[in-house]
């Protein structure tokens, strides 16, 4: 772009959209899209503090961190559990993504988004370490909102929508209509519990321990809530701990014990969903009957989960093909839509 173009574009030219999320964070810039999707991982030199690494660089060091480093998630169930390590990291993106292009460029606008559930402190830390990470100005909106946005969801519509979002750290579950949440709640249970639940269920089953990294690659290789739809179950080959020898030990995995292992952490789901969904008015509960519920995030990529919720809620639900996404072509979208950026739950003034 040359300068009289970019000049022509408005300051809005390299604006960006974050979803900063419990296991993955995206940015996306106006005008170009999705610049950044890696994990939300820091690796931190223990001795001095210093960030040494983000992203996928520093997943890959969490198991193999030698002793003089640390990995580090700084968000927990979906909000900042340790604001400078965050902040840090959420700089390393910004400078990423924003490759400035003039020396007197301004700072990018930034539109992000928190769970429905966070607290008035939780929702502040994420604001400011936006702006400290270098926004000139910061927006929120809630996530659900955002992703059904992403999904375009007729949002704006006198009709009734339903998103269910299962990320890392939180499932989201919303009602939206006229542009605004009508009902919401957030449940600390998503993948990252179901990754747990799977370590758990082999260490009692086999006597064998496994690290977060193994359970969540079985989760998305042969985890499932329904069997599979061609009929074959799965298994594969991992290498744990044993418990009493403490020697490393091949192990062969079934598709039949993981999706067992999941049976809990998925009906509290279920349980969590339905109860909002009885919350919602009449009118409204028979336009998400028609339109059918969007289920999108990571979590909600588990193999079988849309026909699970559908038998399990006698509702239609559909999983998003851009589940990943959603979040932040959706804040995207709020930032190139000026009423949308005007009605946003917190913003700088
Ligand atoms: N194909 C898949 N099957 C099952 N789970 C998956 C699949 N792909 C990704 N996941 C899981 O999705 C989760 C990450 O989803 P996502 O990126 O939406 O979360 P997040 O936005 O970072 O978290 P949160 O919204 O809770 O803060 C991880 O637990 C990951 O293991
Ligand atoms: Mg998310």
């Amino acid at each position: 772009m040359s300068f009289m173009d970019w000049f022509n574009s408005g300051a809005t030219g390299y604006d960006m959209a974050i979803d900063l999320g419990t296991a993955n964070t995206l940015v996306a810039i106006t005008g170009e899209g999705i610049v950044i999707n890696e994990p939300s991982v820091v690796a931190i030199e223990k001795s001095t503090h210093r960030v040494l690494a983000v992203g996928h660089e520093a997943k890959n060091m969490i198991n193999h961190t030698p002793e003089a480093f640390s990995a580090e998630h700084p968000l927990h169930d979906g909000v900042i559990a340790d604001y400078d390590v965050t902040e840090a990291m959420l700089s390393a993106f910004i400078n990423r993504a924003a490759q400035r292009k003039y020396p007197w460029q301004p700072k990018p606008r930034i539109v992000g988004c928190i769970p429905c559930g966070a607290t008035s402190v939780e929702k502040r830390a994420v604001f400011e370490a936006t702006i400290q990470a270098g926004a000139r100005q910061a927006y929120l909106i809630e996530e659900p909102m955002a992703a059904a946005m992403g999904a375009d969801l007729p949002v704006t519509e006198p009709t009734g929508s339903m998103v269910v979002d299962i990320g890392g750290g939180t499932t989201e579950v919303a009602i939206i209509s006229l542009g605004g949440i009508v009902t919401s709640s957030s449940l600390r249970l998503a993948g990252n519990r179901m990754d747990e639940a799977i370590a758990m269920y082999l260490r009692d089953l086999l006597g064998i321990k496994i690290g977060e990294r193994t359970a969540e690659v079985i989760k998305i290789k042969i985890g499932s809530i329904l069997p599979f739809e061609d009929g074959r179950e799965r298994d594969m080959i991992i290498s744990g701990q044993d418990m009493l020898s403490e020697q490393p030990r091949e192990v062969t995995i079934q598709s039949e014990d993981v999706r067992a292992s999941l049976q809990a952490p998925i009906d509290e789901m279920v349980l969590h969903i339905k109860g909002t969904f009885k919350k919602t008015n009449p009118d409204l509960a028979s336009d998400i009957i028609q339109n059918g519920i969007l289920l999108t995030g990571g979590g909600g990529l588990l193999s079988g989960l849309d026909r699970y919720l559908t038998q399990q809620l006698e509702i239609p639900v559909w999983v998003s093909e851009t589940a990943l996404t959603n979040v932040v072509t959706g804040c995207l979208k709020v930032l190139e839509t000026p009423t949308a950026l005007k009605q946003t739950l917190m913003r700088s003034r």
